[in-house]
């Protein structure tokens, strides 16, 4: 599988595109949506939007341990690799839920500490958002430099990305990032995900 490690500013963004979620989008756009239906959600960086409980790698349905899986596994190879970490360090998959955003809902800036990497993975997006202003599209992710300078010292403060059905973004969980509002008919519906890293849980007192 190929991953893209996009250095915006220095930080490390890194992105694979998951076939498999677009193969089984109906599937998981649906048990997510029941989700929304039957459990009550939590106020996080939810803006009108809808955020679940943050442990879905819980529960025992087939979709739920079918993404938990992939998640843990592909997420853990690629901080590995980002951290140049031995194959055999524990990574530990902290968090997962997901958020439903409908028509006007949006994500505030927010960053998530204290876990070391975070992830987005998206289940069902506009491919073709209609364009705002400065290059920011509606449904977007905006990262946020670190040392929000701007011109002439560093980028510009902050990046839009626009995802896919089946993005995955994996990014430390100190980078500020906000989601941009939606205006379609259609719920915009993510997962997001925090890892620890099981020899900082061991090391440090928190
Ligand atoms: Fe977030």
């Amino acid at each position: 599988m190929k991953a893209d490690n996009r250095l915006h500013f220095g930080v490390p963004i890194l992105e694979v595109q998951l076939d498999d979620i677009k193969a089984r989008q109906t599937e998981i756009r649906s048990a997510l949506l029941q989700l929304r239906e039957t459990e009550q959600g939590i106020q996080r960086s939810n803006q009108r939007g809808w955020h679940s409980q943050d442990d879905l790698f819980n529960r025992s349905e087939d979709i739920f341990r079918w993404l938990s899986q992939m998640i843990f596994e592909l997420g853990g190879k690629l901080i590995r690799h980002a951290e140049k970490l031995p194959d055999d360090a524990e990574i530990l998959l902290s968090s997962l839920w997901v958020n439903i955003n409908e028509a006007g809902a949006w994500n505030a800036p927010h960053a998530h500490l204290p876990c070391e990497w975070s992830g987005a993975l998206y289940i069902d997006v506009n491919e073709n958002p209609p364009e705002s202003q400065s290059g920011i599209h509606d449904g977007d992710i905006l990262f946020f430099d670190p040392i929000p300078v701007g011109a002439p010292y560093r980028p510009a403060t902050t990046v839009a990305y626009t995802p896919r059905v089946g993005t995955m973004f994996i990014f430390p969980s100190y980078l500020l990032h906000m989601v941009a509002p939606h205006f379609e008919e259609d719920p915009r519906i993510s997962l997001a995900f925090n890892f620890r890293i099981g020899d900082n849980l061991k090391r440090f007192a928190r």
